[in-house]
């Protein structure tokens, strides 16, 4: 069932523009509806405003019409297991809820199934500010 989260963070890991780093990320958002929202890292030469992948697939997620995500599958060609870093771990808890699966994978499939709140516990939320998501 997880198979075709997996190919589409594959596939969109062949996409990365990633020549300083030579570090390829895939990830792909699955919502409750059943849509998958894919996208892969892209660097530029001023090092620090290069993006994650997971940050890509977030901005199709939104540009496609947000929804409840269920599942986000990670995978990074020369690492098994990538996890997302934290500044992608905080994006993704911005509309991923507590409970939604992150898999962990390597090059051949899902090795590793974890939540949001395992890998994001006490994060920065809303309510410290007063507000809620729009
Ligand atoms: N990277 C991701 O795309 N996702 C992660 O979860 C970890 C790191 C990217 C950022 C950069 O393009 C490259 O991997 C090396 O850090």
């Amino acid at each position: 069932m997880m198979k075709d989260l997996f190919d589409a963070a594959f596939a969109a890991m062949q996409k990365t523009h990633s020549p300083y780093s030579q570090f390829p990320v895939g990830a792909a958002i699955r919502t409750s509806d059943g849509r998958i929202y894919s996208g892969c890292n892209i660097e530029v030469i001023s090092y620090p405003e290069g993006w994650c992948a997971e940050t890509t697939a977030l901005g199709h997620f939104v540009m496609g019409g947000g929804g409840t995500i269920t599942d986000i599958a990670v995978v990074a060609e020369k690492k098994a297991k990538c996890t997302p870093c934290g500044g992608c771990r905080q994006r993704l808890a911005e509309f991923a809820g507590p409970d939604a699966r992150l898999h962990l994978c390597d090059n051949n499939g899902i090795v590793e199934t974890l939540t949001m709140k395992d890998i994001f516990p006490y994060g920065f939320e809303a309510d410290v500010l007063g507000k809620g998501a729009a």
